[in-house]
């Protein structure tokens, strides 16, 4: 059986990302960061598909839960075969009003959170026949826009580290990418827009919609799978092609 962590498992992508390894003979280690009755929610989800998963709480920008988290997944299994380094935050405001706290926050959970956990895990991976990490970047890592510049710094970090990481892991055969979605229907991304900016992004995009968690969640499967065994250090934007206006 396949051995997957995906962190920030409990709401958004990472539950769909959860489900759909779930459906598809993986083990989940399933990690979130505070939110108990997320989890709750989320445990009762992941229970009418299988009882194949363990929930741990971890904030990833902090080593020592992440190492906890990790001591608990080699106890159980020895190895790991799938990262999926997804767990994310944002806090809208611009630069005249950000403070250094609330701005270094995001980029220790969105980037040095990354890091931590691709450090602790590639003992684990090394121990699998055909380990990857996938990260979950942004369109805003290559696209920035402004009252997000803590957002856009950490993602376009996220997708320099997986290609730094991959460069240096191919070596163990880890293969290492990283999914930039676009405006994905989740809790964090719809914190904070109207119904009318919601259409407009719509209408401005090539497909006419927003993406849904299920769109990763499939390019997920894809990336881990044996048809993926070339693709490498890649970054994959997923947003109906509306990077392209
Ligand atoms: N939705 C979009 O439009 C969009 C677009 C581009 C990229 N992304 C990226 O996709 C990823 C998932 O986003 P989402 O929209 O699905 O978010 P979401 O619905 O808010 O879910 C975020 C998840 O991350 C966990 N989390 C937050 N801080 C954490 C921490 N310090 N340690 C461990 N877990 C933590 C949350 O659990 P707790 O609350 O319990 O901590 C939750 O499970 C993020 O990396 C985000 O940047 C999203």
């Amino acid at each position: 059986m396949k051995i997957a962590l995906v962190t920030g498992g409990t709401s958004g992508i990472g539950k769909e990302i959860v489900k759909q390894l779930l459906s598809n003979e993986c083990f989940v280690f399933v990690n979130f960061g505070h939110n108990e009755k997320l989890m709750l929610e989320a445990k009762k989800e992941f229970e009418e598909i299988n009882y194949n998963f363990e929930c741990l709480k971890a904030d990833v920008s902090k080593e020592i839960e992440v190492f906890d988290m990790f001591t608990k997944i080699k106890k159980r299994f020895g190895k790991l075969d799938y990262l999926i380094n997804n767990a994310g935050t944002n806090v809208d405001n611009y630069i005249e009003n950000f403070n250094i706290e609330e701005f270094r926050k995001i980029l220790d959970v969105n980037l040095v959170g990354k890091f931590i956990c691709t450090k602790l895990a590639i003992p684990l991976l090394k121990k699998s026949k055909f380990p990857c990490i996938i990260n979950i970047a942004s369109r805003l890592g290559t696209k920035p826009c402004p009252e997000a510049s803590a957002y856009c710094a950490s993602e376009a970090g996220v997708i320099n580290f997986t290609k730094s990481s991959t460069l240096e892991l191919s070596k163990y055969k880890i293969r290492v990418n990283s999914i930039s979605p676009g405006l994905t229907n989740t809790p964090l991304a719809m914190l904070g827009w109207t119904s009318e900016e919601i259409k407009e992004q719509k209408e401005n995009n090539p497909m006419s919609r927003i993406g849904e968690p299920i769109d990763i969640a499939n390019a997920i499967l894809f990336l881990i799978s044996d048809k993926a065994s070339y693709i490498n250090g890649e970054n994959i934007n997923i947003n109906g092609g509306s990077l392209l206006i």
